[in-house]
């Protein structure tokens, strides 16, 4: 599939096939995921992939699944694997009080934006375009940060920023909220300063 047409048909699905995907499929979305820049190269984002179907079953319920199955259906938890990204903003610490990138006076630099919350970003958006470039779709739901740890094991330093369905799309309910429209492009994209039209 082109690019263009890859991040055209991404959207939120909320509703997938049970199973269906070979195990090959859902590790080609894994290895992509991995593949997106960090700060540093501190590389702090990991992705746990539950493909189990109890254990599907355990992380939706965690995430709410129950007291939205009368509008939705069971969308967190019926599909072919759930990807968790997760990323330690201790690993970011620990790289940059590494030689190279302490300051001139020994310490670590005043972080001016959250990099950890970036690259996850970054490691979601790729879960979500590789989904779509398999024939997939991919939704997102945010986490119960603690029942997700324990349900998954996932260590202290890590936070679980939400589950990625992915999965065969079958036919859902949209976002209410896409209502709201696009942003027009040119209140997005301010060429050559905010401020110049
Ligand atoms: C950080 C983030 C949190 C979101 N949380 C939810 C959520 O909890 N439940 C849900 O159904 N969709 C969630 N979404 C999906 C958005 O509703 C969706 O991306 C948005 O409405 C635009 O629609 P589209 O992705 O289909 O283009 C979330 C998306 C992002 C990026």
């Amino acid at each position: 599939m082109e690019f263009r047409e890859v991040v055209m048909r991404r959207r939120a699905v909320r509703r997938f096939e049970e199973g269906g995907v070979d195990r090959e499929v859902i590790e080609r979305i894994a290895r992509l995921a991995q593949r997106t820049p960090s700060a540093g190269f501190s590389q702090g984002q990991r992705v746990v992939v539950v493909t189990e179907q109890a254990l599907r079953k355990a992380v939706a319920r965690a995430c709410g699944e129950d007291e939205m199955v009368d509008v939705f259906g069971p969308w967190v938890s019926e599909c072919a694997a759930q990807f968790v990204p997760c990323v330690s903003e201790a690993i970011y610490h620990r790289r940059y009080r590494e030689p190279d990138k302490l300051l001139p006076d020994g310490k670590e630099i005043e972080w001016p934006i959250p990099y950890w919350w970036v690259d996850i970003g970054a490691t979601m958006q790729n879960v979500m375009l590789a989904a779509v470039d398999e024939g997939l779709g991919c939704g997102f739901i945010g986490p119960d940060v603690d029942a997700l740890r324990e349900l998954l094991g996932i260590p202290a330093e890590f936070t679980p920023i939400g589950v990625m369905p992915v999965g065969r799309p079958i036919p859902d309910v949209r976002s209410p909220s896409l209502k709201r429209g696009w942003v027009p492009f040119e209140q997005f994209a301010r060429f050559d300063g905010w401020g110049a039209a």
